[in-house]
C-alpha cells in the first residue's frame, strides 16, 4: 500500500509504540483487501466497549495502547455494559462495574468521549455527506452510510482503535463509489410504521438478502420514515442481514447516485410484515421486562414515553436505554421524572443486550427487531415486539 511520509514516520515509531501498532493494523487489513492507499477519517465509534465482550485479554490490549496512545479525531464508545452512574439500581454487581471502569478509564485516557451510545449520530459525532469514517456497530454503520451518506466499512474494536489513534484507513469496501450501488430491489408495497414495524421490514429484508448472496437493498416504495424509524431498521437490517448500506428511493442520499438494480424484485406486502411480526412473538411467554431503546432512544423518543406515562405507574422492571447527553436533556425538560415519577428505569450507557443480565428475566418486550434477535441469542429470554405505546402498556399491567 503507498504510505504517505506521515503514515511511513508512524509504522516506523516515530509517533511512538501505539501509532506503529495501529499503522501495522491498518496495513495488514488494507493489504487483505487491497486497498491503494490510506484515506483520512472524520471520526470513529469504537464497539465492544462492554467488559462482558472486552474480557480480560481485551483490556489487555486496551491498557497496552494507553500507555502513549492518543486519539487524532473525535472517537465515541458504543455501549458498555452497565450505567455508568446507576449501575447498582439495575442490579449489576460490583465486580463488574470495577472492571467495566477499568475499561473505560483506558478508553478515556486515550482522549476517547467516553459516551457510550450506539447513536453516536444523535450526540455529536455527527458525520457529513460523503466523510470518510471508521465506525464499529453495525447499526450505526448502516446508519452512516445509509441515511447520512458517510463512508464506512464494518470495523471491529482493534481496526476501530487503531483508526482512532493514527486518523487513518484503508481505502476499500464502502469507501469506493463501485462498491456502493443497490443490488437488489426490493418494492414495498405496504404501508409501514413505527420502530417496531420498520425492524419488522428490516428482518424481511436482511433475512432475504442471504437467499441472494448480496447486501445492498435498493426500496422503493416508502413514502416517508423518520430518524428513530430508520435507525430501528438499520438495527434491523444489519442484524438479520450483515447489511452495511442500503437505499431507500426518495429518502436516502444517494439513491439516485448509482444504476439501479432491475433485474430481481422482491415484493413485500402486509402479509408478509403480519407473518414476519408473528416469528418475533414467542409462544407461552411471561412478560416480566420491558426495554425501549434499541438503537438508544432519541429525546424525541423519551418525549413520546414521558406522555405515555404520565401518572401512570410501571408494574414491571421497566428500561429506558439511552446515551447520557439525551439523558441529560431528558433531565432539564422534566421529561426524566415523569418517567422515574412512574417508576421506569433510564439506562444509559448501556442496554438490554449488552448489560449482564442473561437468564435474570423470563420474557422481554421491546420495540425493536435486533433486541429480539440479541434477547433470545445472548440472553435466553422469549422475546415480544410491539409498538412503543404497547411497550408501555404492557410495562403497567
Ligand atoms: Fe444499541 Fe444495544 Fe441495540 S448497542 S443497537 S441498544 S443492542
Amino acid at each position: 500500500m503507498k504510505l504517505t511520509s506521515e503514515e511511513q514516520d508512524m509504522l516506523d515509531g516515530k509517533h511512538g509504540k501505539a501509532a506503529q501498532k495501529s499503522m501495522e493494523i491498518l496495513i495488514t487489513l488494507g493489504d487483505i483487501f487491497e486497498a491503494e492507499y490510506m484515506v483520512d477519517v472524520y471520526g470513529v465509534q469504537i464497539a465492544g466497549v462492554s467488559y462482558d465482550n472486552l474480557s480480560e485479554a481485551g483490556l489487555e490490549f486496551l491498557s497496552e495502547m494507553a500507555e502513549d496512545g492518543k486519539v487524532r479525531v473525535l472517537t465515541t464508545l458504543n455501549p458498555a455494559g452497565m450505567d455508568r452512574e446507576n449501575w447498582q439500581a439495575l442490579g449489576i454487581d460490583e465486580k463488574f462495574a470495577k472492571n467495566q471502569n477499568r475499561a473505560i478509564d483506558a478508553f478515556a485516557k486515550m482522549g476517547i468521549i467516553t459516551t457510550c451510545s450506539c447513536t453516536p449520530y444523535l450526540i455529536g459525532n455527527t458525520p457529513h455527506f460523503g466523510q470518510h469514517l471508521a465506525w464499529a456497530e453495525s447499526s450505526a454503520v448502516c446508519y452512516a452510510n445509509s441515511v447520512i451518506g458517510a463512508r464506512t466499512n464494518r470495523e471491529g474494536g482493534p481496526s476501530a482503535l487503531a483508526s482512532a489513534i493514527t486518523g487513518k484507513t484503508p481505502n476499500y469496501g464502502y469507501h469506493l463509489n463501485e462498491n456502493r450501488h443497490g443490488e437488489v430491489l426490493f418494492n414495498v408495497t405496504a404501508p409501514v410504521k413505527g420502530t417496531d414495524e420498520f425492524g419488522v421490514l428490516g428482518k424481511i429484508i436482511g433475512d432475504k438478502l442471504g437467499e441472494f448472496g448480496k447486501k445492498i437493498p435498493y426500496l422503493k416504495g416508502i413514502s416517508n420514515a423518520t430518524v428513530e424509524e430508520l435507525k430501528s431498521f438499520c438495527a434491523s437490517v444489519a442484524t438479520y442481514g450483515g447489511t452495511a448500506l442500503f437505499h431507500m428511493e426518495g429518502i436516502t442520499p444517494e439513491y439516485n447516485n448509482y444504476t439501479k438494480p432491475s433485474e430481481i424484485i422482491v415484493e413485500i406486502n402486509q402479509d408478509d410484515l403480519n407473518k414476519t411480526r408473528l416469528e418475533l412473538i414467542d409462544d407461552d411467554m411471561e412478560i416480566d421486562f420491558v426495554s425501549v431503546g434499541c438503537p438508544h432512544a432519541s429525546i424525541n423518543e423519551i418525549a413520546k414515553i414521558a406522555s405515555l406515562l404520565n401518572g401512570r405507574k410501571v408494574k414491571k422492571e421497566f428500561w429506558i436505554t439511552t446515551a447520557r447527553p439525551t439523558k441529560r436533556i431528558a433531565d432539564e425538560v422534566g421529561y426524566s421524572k415523569i418517567i422515574e415519577d412512574a417508576g421506569a428505569k433510564f439506562a444509559a450507557d448501556t442496554c438490554c443486550v449488552v448489560a449482564p443480565i442473561k437468564g435474570r428475566f423470563k420474557g422481554i418486550m421491546v420495540d425493536s427487531a435486533k433486541a429480539c434477535y440479541y434477547g433470545r441469542a445472548k440472553n435466553k429470554f422469549k422475546v415480544k415486539i410491539g409498538s412503543v405505546e404497547e411497550c408501555v402498556e404492557e410495562a403497567i399491567k
